[in-house]
């Protein structure tokens, strides 16, 4: 199922691992330097991106990323890093034991990992949730922005859960955009936080406490499938 829809010169597309070069020119150009979270931690710039991209990777391994491609030049414009986690946790795959590898590797990891598994804590309680389908992250260029890009790819991504058998759909959002987008889409919000209260629990300061809007409101939201 590699095209989906086509629309206003706009194409969305599975992604496989073959995408790689273009997602992690997208992360590098679109995802990681407007990650306010890692600038308010003056994480350098070389760094973040050295992560992410290998987030998206992963991810990409999956078969289960979209990314949205302009018809007429082929340039993606946007994607969405999506996976499936693994006995019904948000922590149980293998980016899991990576992180580790990156949060000795590069100090601002730590925080950031602490904040992601803090907001992810409980979110399926009482849910009786199995197979969780996990948006990982994602991003649109700029020129596109408030085009409902982002909006599409969140509803396809439902339908990549829904084949794929998972009961399910979960993100952690770093944006306010993001955490309204898909609370109007009939998302819960399991958690959110506004970054500048936020203390870190292991070393009981305040890493945050720059993040300006729309990257100050982070949350994890889910839905049913
Ligand atoms: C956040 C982001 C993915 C939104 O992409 P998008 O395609 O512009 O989003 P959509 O057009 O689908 O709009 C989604 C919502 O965000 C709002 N929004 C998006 N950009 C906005 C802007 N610059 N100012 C105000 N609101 C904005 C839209 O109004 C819309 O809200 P609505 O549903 O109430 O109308 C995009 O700005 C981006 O790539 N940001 C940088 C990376 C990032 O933050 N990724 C997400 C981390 S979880």
């Amino acid at each position: 199922m590699r095209l989906l829809i086509e629309a206003n010169n706009i194409v969305i597309k599975r992604l496989s691992a073959l995408d790689s070069t273009a997602v992690c020119a997208s992360v590098a150009q679109y995802f990681s330097p407007r990650k306010n979270i890692a600038m308010a931690i003056n994480a350098p710039l070389h760094e973040t991106i050295e992560v992410d991209q290998y987030r998206a990777r992963v991810g990409l391994c999956q078969g289960l990323s979209l990314g949205a491609f302009e018809t007429t030049s082929g340039r993606m414009i946007a994607f969405y890093i999506n996976r499936i986690e693994t006995g019904g946790k948000t922590n149980g795959s293998a980016v899991t034991s990576d992180t580790d590898y990156f949060k000795e590797k590069y100090e601002w990891v730590g925080p950031i990992s602490r904040l992601s598994e803090h907001a992810k804590e409980n979110i399926f309680r009482d849910t009786g949730v199995e197979k969780p389908f996990e948006i990982d992250f994602g991003a649109v260029d700029p020129k596109y922005s408030k085009h409902g890009i982002s909006t599409t790819l969140s509803i396809m991504s439902e339908d990549v859960a829904k084949e794929n058998g998972c009961d399910s759909i979960a993100s952690f959002v770093t944006s306010s955009y993001t955490l309204g987008s898909l609370k109007k889409l009939g998302y819960s919000i399991a958690s959110r936080f506004d970054l500048s209260y936020y203390v870190d629990r292991k070393t009981g300061l305040r890493p945050f406490v720059n993040a300006t809007p729309p990257h100050n409101i982070v949350g994890s939201l889910y839905k049913l499938l």
